[in-house]
């Protein structure tokens, strides 16, 4: 085993930063085993540090140039979300040499070629396994797959909604399920992002630039509210033998790439039509490696922490 250990960084400690601080504390041995060298968690830059948290013994900072700048940090982990400040707190983190590794979906999808150059230019590495897919190892899974000529990609890429849909079939309205989901954790209290479709366009767009080798931004996917579908519809659809689900589909025509969210009907044995609640389901099928099928949990802070922990893994092994 490397002597010199791997001094870890957390930006944010919410949901996800608690989750990942707490495996760090819970089970170093098996992750040195895994990184071949030791692996330490250092600190966690947050917005309020006056906070509680369940998140252990950990040096806790209001500011985040604390970790950026702390020359025992190597890897830096950002659960903060959002496009900024996570944005320029990136930028900032390969300038110091740092490598990356975030669960922002966001940040991913939209500043994809600006980030991947910041890494590119500082050889360092940019790691987002958590931003899709919560524990499910996808974004590595489509990352093996590079001589393959994708034909669809289709799947449930955002909990919250099919929670909702889940929960229309029992003959619960739109603003109860909706409300349900949020005293569960599922949905944040602005449920836009979720609702409206911009997480699994964001989920859907990294998916569709990791096959294509190029940004495909999420602005081209085209969105469809869940918002006015009604527990009708979902008896209606149930009716047919089928379910609703939020859908997010690549369709990777010979000319044009077409990238659509929003609810469609699935069978209502299928993985998807089973499916009701965090569970992620994704299949693409392609000319080579005909179907495959990834799924699992796709949110919660430890199924995310674990996809974080992962990366930090990978990367302890590359720079052994
Ligand atoms: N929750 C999930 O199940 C899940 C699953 C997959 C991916 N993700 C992604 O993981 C990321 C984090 O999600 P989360 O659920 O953990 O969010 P969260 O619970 O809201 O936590 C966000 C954290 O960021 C900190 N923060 C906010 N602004 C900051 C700033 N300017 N400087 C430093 N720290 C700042 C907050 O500090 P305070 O604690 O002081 O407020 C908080 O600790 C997001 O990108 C999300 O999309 C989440």
């Amino acid at each position: 085993m490397t002597t010199k250990p791997l001094g870890v960084g957390l930006l944010g400690l919410g949901t996800v930063g608690s989750a990942v601080a707490r495996a760090f504390a819970d089970r170093s041995k098996r992750v040195d085993a895994a990184a071949g060298r030791t692996v330490r968690l250092l600190g966690a830059a947050v917005r309020d540090p006056k906070k509680a948290r369940d998140a252990g013994d950990i040096k806790i900072t209001g500011d985040p140039f604390e970790i950026l700048d702390d020359p025992e940090i190597g890897v830096v982990i950002e659960v903060i979300g959002g496009h900024q400040p996570a944005f320029d707190l990136l930028l900032a983190a390969f300038e110091r040499g740092k490598h990356v590794v975030t669960a922002n979906k966001e940040v991913i999808a939209k500043e994809w070629d600006a980030l991947h150059e910041a890494a590119r230019l500082g050889h360092r590495e940019l790691r987002f396994e958590a931003a899709v897919g919560g524990a499910v190892p996808v974004v590595r899974g489509v990352m093996e797959l590079g001589a393959i000529r994708p034909r669809v990609l289709r799947g449930l890429l955002n909990g919250t909604t099919t929670y909702i849909c889940s929960r229309l079939e029992s003959g619960v309205s739109f603003g109860d399920a909706l409300k349900e989901a949020q005293a569960k954790g599922y949905a944040e209290p602005d449920p836009t992002n979720d609702v409206d479709g911009f997480d699994a366009a964001y989920k859907l767009s990294i998916l569709v630039s990791l096959l294509e080798g190029r940004h495909f931004r999420p602005d081209q996917v085209r969105r469809t509210s869940l918002s006015s579908t009604t527990a009708a519809a979902a008896a209606a659809a149930a009716a047919r033998g089928a379910r609703i689900r939020y859908l997010a589909v690549a369709d990777f025509g010979d000319k044009a790439t077409k990238c659509r969210v929003g609810p469609e009907e699935v069978p209502a044995d299928s993985l998807e039509g089973r499916a009701t609640g965090p569970t992620n389901v994704i299949t693409l099928e392609s000319d080579m490696a005909d179907r495959l099928v990834w799924s699992g949990p796709g949110a919660g802070g430890d199924a995310t922490a674990s996809a974080i922990l992962a990366d930090v893994i990978a990367i302890a092994r590359v720079m052994r």
